[in-house]
């Protein structure tokens, strides 16, 4: 079994802050990462914040599978949220941030609008695990780097609203959010995507994960990136990662070229690859 330092101190601190300021703002920015955007949600924080409608943000699309993402998209579409991809390092489709909130707000707007107001403000409060791009999101929709909330234990700056030029007024979250999770594949995959410490879990075990994950998903972008061929993987995962260790001139080393591998899927080395499968009844009506 994992250890895992949970802070259920912060947890709770961080739920009770979450509800209060839930009052104020009209929708709820859950912004998760685009390669797994079922495994980034915190379920803790799902339950708090659903009965506000709900912006699902799948940032750093750049590193997953354009399909699957269109495929994630309309999962949640489904679900009855808002969805948009966004790349928030290199710029890529953040108007869609306020053009989705007000399509997705537009009673409550027309309603403003009614009384005479004439642009009326989006109130949004923005949740996410570490590591799914909050901070840089926030940074780029604000056009300049400001103070974000810290991820790190106790570190809970006081709120305020951080108002964009195309009408939105975020709330960040504060505290840390780490997702909590029973299922270990979950766990592999928040590892692999750097949202938990690599102290969790060991880096071979990560590795082999990708590997089996990959092999199975998404065969060529392994074979091409590490020059493998079919039958490299006619033997046990185990002594794949040696002999692919050995070609990378690590000797027995296999801790470092599971790290280097690691590294290698973080940066999209290996091509674009989504790890959470979309749910069954998305792909049937994609047939
Ligand atoms: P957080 O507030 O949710 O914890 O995340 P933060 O914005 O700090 O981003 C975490 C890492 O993810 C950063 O990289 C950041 O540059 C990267 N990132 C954010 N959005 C995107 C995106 O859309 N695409 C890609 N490819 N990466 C993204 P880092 O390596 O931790 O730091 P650095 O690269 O800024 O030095």
């Amino acid at each position: 079994m994992v250890n895992i330092q949970w802070y259920p101190g912060h947890m709770a601190k961080a739920k009770r802050q979450v509800q209060e300021k839930l009052k104020q703002v009209d929708a709820v920015f859950e912004i998760v990462d685009a390669r797994v955007p079922l495994s980034s949600r915190n379920p803790m924080l799902d339950e708090v914040t659903k009965q506000k409608p709900r912006l699902i943000i799948l940032n750093k699309a750049d590193l997953a599978e354009p399909n699957k993402t269109k495929q994630w998209i309309k999962y949640y579409q489904q679900q009855g949220y808002a969805a948009v991809a966004i790349d928030a390092q290199h710029h890529a489709n953040l108007p869609q941030i306020a053009k989705q909130a007000r399509i997705l707000l537009a009673d409550k707007i027309a309603k403003q609008q009614a009384k005479g107001i004439k642009q009326p403000t989006v109130k949004a409060m923005c949740i996410g695990i570490p590591n799914v791009g909050k901070s840089t999101v926030l940074n780029r929709l604000m056009h300049k780097n400001i103070a974000i909330t810290g991820n790190k234990p106790g570190v809970t700056k006081n709120q305020q609203w951080l108002k964009t030029k195309d009408g939105l007024a975020l709330l960040d979250t504060p505290g840390i959010l780490w997702p909590k999770f029973e299922d270990p594949e979950v766990g592999l995959k928040l590892s692999l995507t750097g949202a938990i410490s690599d102290a969790v879990y060991h880096e071979d075990d990560v590795a082999l994960f990708l590997l089996t994950f990959a092999h199975q998903f998404y065969p060529t972008a392994l074979n091409k990136f590490y020059h493998l061929t079919d039958e490299d993987f006619n033997q046990s995962m185990g002594d794949l990662l040696l002999q692919m260790t050995k070609h990378a001139g690590m000797k027995d080393d296999y801790d470092r070229f599971a790290r280097k591998m690691i590294l290698d899927y973080r940066k999209g080395l290996l091509g674009k690859i989504t790890l959470d499968l979309v749910p069954q009844q998305v792909d049937d009506d994609n047939e």
